[in-house]
């Protein structure tokens, strides 16, 4: 047994200089002192020897067990530290690397420039409405103050679907909804798409977007049209900003007027991009014309309003310098994550 012993011995310190790993280590661990191990079957041998050798013999194999374990316990503590060094190295980072850049996308021009407006007007007691972009003739003229054959008709090409439907050509059918579905005091706005049968180029394009806006109670004069809407341009533009009010033409308003603000490119000295006016046209508006009150169901003995429609890209190009409108329908990134 002794002899068997020392070979055991042996062998396993032969096998313990030559494992590279922890794993190896605890391979020959299960293998030597485990339940099944080569030592425990030794001590496992010990019931056949006479009862008085057993105790010594069973010391001899603790002493062996002993040994060898505080050699693998010794050996393999090394190895850990070795493999987690190494680990280290392989895992490392560079904290000086470059990094890789995210690209974070942008809210588009238009959706910024509707956010302000909206917001300005929400700020001054507005509520916001919808309307159909596919809108029947009824509301897109005739309820606004262009019957059939009305030659304000021609100011607007127009997308027909058929003799009673059409593209809506502008946001003001939703003045005539909402006076037909709500009672004074009114005082909504409504962005949307529009559309005209024009040709592309840097001015124009078939569909752009507008926003209207409409006010109707008892007492609204022009006075408070002309304070509302120096109120948010000089909230869209800056304080700086002055307005003047022109007299116009549109059926559904009476008196019109149209609104400009001081050129934002030279602040009303006369530069190019005003022409020299040192003006710059921003919106249409006016007196909600009587006709249009009486046809929406409110009669204009008793109430007046006033109304106004302002074209969303066009304070898009002026604010951010752009000149020509097709950069905000093409969606080409180089534009669009300028903003
Ligand atoms: N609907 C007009 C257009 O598309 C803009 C407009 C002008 C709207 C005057 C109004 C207004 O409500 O009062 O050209």
């Amino acid at each position: 047994m002794e002899e068997q012993l020392r070979a055991l011995q042996e062998k396993t310190m032969e096998a313990l200089d030559r494992a590279a790993s922890t794993a190896e280590i605890e391979k020959l661990r299960v293998s030597v002192l485990g339940r099944k191990g080569e030592l425990t079957g030794i001590l496992r041998g010990l019931g056949a020897l006479p009862p008085a050798e057993r105790p010594v013999a069973g010391q001899k194999v603790n002493v062996v067990r002993e040994m060898l374990t505080v050699a693998m316990d010794e050996k393999e503590a090394k190895l850990a530290e070795a493999e987690m060094q190494a680990r280290f190295e392989e895992e490392a980072i560079d904290v000086t690397a470059p990094g890789e850049t995210l690209h974070r996308g942008t809210l588009h021009p238009l959706t910024h420039v509707l956010t302000q407006v909206r917001d300005i007007f929400i700020g001054m007691g507005f509520r916001v409405e919808e309307g159909p972009e596919i809108e029947l003739d009824h509301y897109n003229f005739e309820l606004m103050n262009m019957p059939q054959d009305h030659p304000a008709r021609d100011m607007q090409d127009t997308f027909y679907i058929n003799a009673e439907t059409v593209m809506r050509t502008h946001t003001s059918p939703v003045q005539a909804r909402t006076m037909l579905s709500s009672k004074p005091p009114i005082r909504m706005v409504c962005p949307g798409r529009v559309f005209r049968s024009d040709d592309v180029d840097a001015t124009h394009s078939p569909v752009f977007h507008q926003m209207e806006g409409l006010v109707v109670d008892k007492n609204i004069n022009f006075g408070n049209l002309k304070g509302t809407l120096d109120t948010f341009i000089k909230q869209f533009f800056g304080p700086q900003t002055q307005t003047r009010f022109r007299p116009g033409y549109f059926p559904f308003t009476e008196p019109s007027a149209e609104v400009d603000a001081t050129c934002t490119a030279c602040g009303g000295k006369g530069c190019r991009i005003c022409k020299g006016t040192g003006w710059i046209e921003i919106l249409g508006c006016g007196m909600v014309h009587p006709n249009v009150l009486r046809q929406c169901g409110i009669d204009p003995e008793e109430y007046t309003g006033y109304a106004f429609g302002v074209g969303i890209d066009r304070l898009a190009n002026i604010k951010y310098n752009i000149t020509d409108i097709r950069l905000l329908l093409e969606g080409d990134a180089r534009f669009l994550k300028q903003f």
